[in-house]
């Protein structure tokens, strides 16, 4: 059993939503996780666990300041034990060739960004909800969504999150932090 701090940044809620299956399925494995919003966090010393993972989503092409600036900060500490990143796109949900390097170009420019080398990383499609926007955020969203996934009738919501991708990449990150973990001397 490992003691796995999952820290997320989010802006409409779908990372958080990714980040709640993760620490399900986390829990089910039998690990001690720790989920929290970025903006909540306050002087948090990552000695305290034993893997972190981090998780954000792409607006206007980057990940939240929040996040490069929390791995940043902690770059040392993360590089100490194993860790992992996931990111959260429409990029990623698109069948263009084009925009799925987008998406690889967005993790390259966060880890640009940070100088932190994740030991895995996720890459998931993210969701798209008209009825939770008001008239003006509608209206830039249809036009996002022109670009992206062209799914622009804004009487309904779309999610292209592939859940059996994150539960393959939590169980990757649960193998990771298991086999790193010290093996109890036999007596
Ligand atoms: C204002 C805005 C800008 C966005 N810009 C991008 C973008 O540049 N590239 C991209 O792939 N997805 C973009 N998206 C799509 C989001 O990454 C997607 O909706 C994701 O699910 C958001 O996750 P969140 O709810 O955790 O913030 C944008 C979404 C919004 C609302």
């Amino acid at each position: 059993m490992a003691a796995i701090l999952l820290v997320y940044a989010t802006g409409e809620g779908q990372t958080a939503t990714v980040a709640d299956r993760i620490t399900e399925r986390l829990r089910d494995a039998g690990h001690e996780v720790t989920a929290n919003n970025v903006a909540d966090l306050r002087g948090v010393d990552l000695a305290d666990y034993d893997a972190v993972l981090l998780g954000a989503s792409i607006h206007l092409g980057k990940a939240q300041d929040s996040m490069v600036k929390f791995a940043r900060t902690h770059r040392d500490a993360l590089d100490a034990m194993p860790n992992g990143f996931f990111e959260v796109s429409l990029s990623a949900a698109s069948e263009d060739p084009e925009r799925q390097a987008e998406a690889r170009q967005y993790v390259a420019e966060f880890r640009e960004a940070t100088g932190w080398e994740p030991d895995i990383v996720g890459i998931f499609g993210g969701a798209f909800r008209y009825s939770q926007y008001g008239f003006l955020k509608r209206r830039l969203m249809k036009r996002i969504a022109a670009d992206f996934t062209g799914d622009t009738d804004a009487s309904r919501d779309y999610e292209y999150t592939d859940w059996d991708a994150v539960t393959a990449f939590t169980d990757d990150f649960a193998a990771i932090v298991e086999t790193s973990e010290p093996t109890e001397a036999t007596p």
